[in-house]
Formats: C-alpha cells, sequence, structure tokens
C-alpha cells in the first residue's frame, strides 16, 4: 500500500461516507471501476469509506475484474456505459484509464441522464518541470486522459498532450451538457498530483 493510497483514503473517505449516510435506507449505489468486495483486492478506498457508514444500502459493484454474479457486474470504462436507475453512481480512482475525452463526456452526459446522483474523481499524473513550469503530461506517449482544472489547483500550471483528444478541462462538461461541481480538490504530497472529486450532472 503506497503512501499515496493512504492520502487519497484519508481526504476521499469521510466526505464520500457522508454522501452515503445522507441516503435514504435502501438506496441503490452503483460504484464503477470497484471489484465486489468479496474479491478482496483494491478494496482499501472502499473499506475506508465503509468504515465510516451506518446506513443499509444496496451496493453493486462494476469493474473489469469481475464475475457476474450477484452484486457484481462485468464493466469496461472504454464500452458505452449502461448505468441506470441509481440513487448514487460512483467512480473512484477509474477515469484515469480513459483514452478519450469525447467518449468520456458522451458517456457522463448519458449516466447523469439516468440517474439520480453522480460523483467521480480525476487525478492528472505526476507533473515534469518543462521550460521552468510544473507540466502534467503523460509519459512514454501514453493516450490516457490529462485532465487540467488550473482554476482549482493554487500556482502555475501547464498541461502538454499527446493527441488533441485527451486534455479534459472544466470547460468541457459545460459544451457537453454536463455540469461540474467540485466537491473536493488536493495534491498529495508524494507524486506531486492533483486529485478533483466532483459531482456530475444533467444540465439539460
Ligand atoms: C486503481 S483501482 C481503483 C479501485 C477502487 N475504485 C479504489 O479507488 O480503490 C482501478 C480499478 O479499475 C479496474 N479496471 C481496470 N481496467 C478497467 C476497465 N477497462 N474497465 C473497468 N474497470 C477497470 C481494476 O480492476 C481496479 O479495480
Amino acid at each position: 500500500m503506497g503512501m499515496t493510497d493512504f492520502n487519497v483514503a484519508n481526504k476521499y473517505s469521510s466526505v464520500v461516507s457522508g454522501m452515503l449516510n445522507e441516503l435514504n435506507v435502501g438506496a441503490r449505489v452503483a460504484w464503477l471501476g470497484q471489484k465486489h468486495p468479496k474479491n478482496g483486492t483494491d478494496k482499501f478506498i472502499y473499506d475506508s469509506v465503509m468504515s465510516g457508514v451506518n446506513n443499509d444500502l444496496v451496493h453493486d459493484f462494476y469493474d473489469l475484474n469481475n464475475d457476474e454474479s450477484d452484486r457484481s457486474f462485468v464493466w469496461d470504462v472504454h464500452s458505452d456505459w449502461d448505468i441506470k436507475g441509481y440513487d448514487l453512481v460512483l467512480g473512484l480512482r477509474v477515469l484515469y484509464l480513459c483514452d478519450s475525452k469525447k467518449k468520456l463526456m458522451s458517456n457522463l452526459a448519458r449516466v447523469c441522464k439516468s440517474n439520480e446522483k453522480v460523483v467521480f474523481d480525476f487525478m492528472t499524473g505526476n507533473p515534469a518541470l518543462m521550460n521552468g513550469r510544473e507540466t502534467f503530461v503523460k509519459r512514454n506517449d501514453s493516450q490516457t486522459i490529462l485532465p487540467f482544472f488550473p482554476e482549482l489547483y493554487d500556482g502555475d500550471f501547464s498541461v502538454q498532450p499527446n493527441h488533441d483528444d485527451q486534455v479534459v478541462l472544466v470547460e468541457d462538461f459545460k459544451n457537453s451538457g454536463v455540469g461540474f461541481e467540485n466537491i473536493l480538490t488536493f495534491r498529495d504530497n508524494v507524486k506531486r498530483r492533483f486529485y478533483t472529486l466532483c459531482e456530475a450532472s444533467c444540465d439539460a
């Protein structure tokens, strides 16, 4: 378990636990990019969140590495998301796998229309010093998205994409008819990435 995971778990857990505690008893929650806890792996943040939850809810788990069984679904973040009818859709530390801003925006618009509340996080990746400026860039020609929300960051940063469908800006949400509300933005003090937990909503 890296220090980053502890750092992120601490920041996310109280906020997300609070969201879950506010739901009505019996409400339905979809966890995207989360293996069923019975799988026993990649559940540190899930466990941290759930340790603060005292509400009786129905939890469904969507992940590429899931079995199809009770409350466990195979789901690929690169597909067209078919996630409907939930009181809360929660995607923690999964969108960094996306490689197309356009596809992601269309999926967010779709999921916002069919569910009550939608919460995801975005992570910049590690910065590099370029021309004296901290710059967010994906190494080794990685195609995965580069969230860049400088209005939420303290300092002067730049971004250098590898392709023109990679950088995700706050205005991209608006242009796709998706509302963006910052819940929490912080910088981890080990890898110096920015993390943003936000609520996406249906503008239309
Ligand atoms: C960094 S872990 C995050 C797990 C958990 N949400 C958390 O925050 O601790 C990434 C998760 O994404 C899943 N995953 C990997 N590739 C995926 C894909 N193409 N579609 C959906 N999930 C994927 C992994 O199995 C893993 O559970």
